[in-house]
């Protein structure tokens, strides 16, 4: 940033893989419904499945419209749709595209999806982001998909959980032992994949459903190939050490930040450091800056008024001593602002 070097602490490349590439290519420029797939795309597609344990899988651009492509899709005009109150603003799109009827759930308020979904008749979706991307918490998809089991299907976003958390990165259900309970997944390949690009994995009906009614797949040029054979050999690649790395940064980072008496941690590798006003969080980003890390803040509307924050987000490439030097940077600007 103007010829300084800084820390990186916001970037969503989780275990540290997007220096490895990208491979360059030529896009296919155009529909995959008109000049049809690439091997690469069919290829990706089937392992994307695999990983995930579904019948299919389908890609996307890009992480957003994935959610676009597959809830516009998959929800019918009318369908009840419940969905936290702290989902990421593609699903909150999606769903206003759907048609279907909306209500919101207070976050991770299972008391209130349960009174909601008891009074619902008919076709219902509950949709859920795994690791939230603004608090690093995790959705409770073991109550999720137990209050939904014969009521609702199960949508479940794990653009910030997808091949970083469970013991083989498939994500946030394999973390909480429900993968076979989730109807629908979606998910970004530019975050814990550090590639680019989007993808649904579903039963074969379902993503049927997807390639003939996504307007987010149907009227968008296709994922470049190159990129989906990037994609394809970062999924084949054993990322276990990069996990275990990931891991431990992200213990190390949430609990020096609380020692240094800021109100910050969460259980994984999404890291809010609360401020609460808009302009110290505005100061704090600033002050880090002159400290050498660069982490941003994030404001209304991206979280709620008066709950700025900094978001930091632990990566593998984070060795120890960036790591030490991070939590000394924010204690240097914490006291100076008078925060901790
Ligand atoms: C929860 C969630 N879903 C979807 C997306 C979109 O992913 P992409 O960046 O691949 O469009 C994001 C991106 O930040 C996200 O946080």
């Amino acid at each position: 940033m103007r010829n300084r070097k800084l820390l990186n602490l916001c970037s969503n490349d989780y275990l540290g893989l997007a220096s490895r590439g990208p491979v360059p290519g030529q896009p296919q420029a155009s529909s995959r419904l008109v000049s049809g797939s690439d091997p690469a795309h069919t290829t990706l597609e089937k392992a994307l499945a695999r990983h995930a344990g579904t019948g299919a899988a389908l890609l996307y651009p890009t992480g957003y419209m994935a959610n676009l492509g597959a809830i516009q899709a998959l929800v019918r005009k009318g369908d009840r749709i419940f969905s936290d109150e702290l989902n990421h603003a593609s699903i909150i799109d999606a769903c206003a595209l759907s048609g279907g009827r909306v209500s919101v759930y207070a976050h991770n308020d299972m008391d209130e999806l349960r009174r909601m979904l008891k009074r619902c008749r008919g076709r219902a979706h509950v949709i859920t982001e795994g690791v939230f991307s603004m608090d690093g918490d995790m959705a409770k998809l073991i109550e999720i998909t137990e209050l939904a089991r014969g009521r609702a299907s199960v949508i479940l976003d794990d653009a910030h959980g997808d091949f970083v958390c469970g013991r083989s990165g498939r994500g946030t259900a394999e973390l909480l032992g429900v993968r076979g309970k989730v109807d629908v997944y979606t998910s970004s390949l530019s975050k814990g994949l550090g590639s680019f690009g989007g993808y649904m994995a579903a039963g074969r009906d379902d993503v049927k459903l997807c390639i003939n009614g996504s307007r987010a797949f149907i009227y968008t040029s296709a994922l470049p190939a190159h990129i989906a054979r990037d994609a394809l050999r970062r999924i084949s690649a054993d990322a276990e050490p990069r996990r275990r790395k990931l891991a431990e940064n992200a213990r190390r980072l949430s609990e020096g930040l609380l020692d240094a008496g800021f109100r910050a941690g969460s259980d994984s590798h999404i890291i809010p450091v609360h401020v609460g006003g808009e302009r110290a969080a505005v100061e704090l980003g600033r002050q880090l800056a002159r400290e050498g890390v660069f982490a941003q803040p994030v404001r209304y509307p991206s979280v709620p008024r008066g709950k700025a924050r900094i978001r930091i987000s632990a990566t593998a490439r984070l060795t120890k001593g960036h790591v030490e030097g991070a939590l000394e940077a924010f204690g240097r600007a914490g006291r100076r602002l008078g925060l901790v």
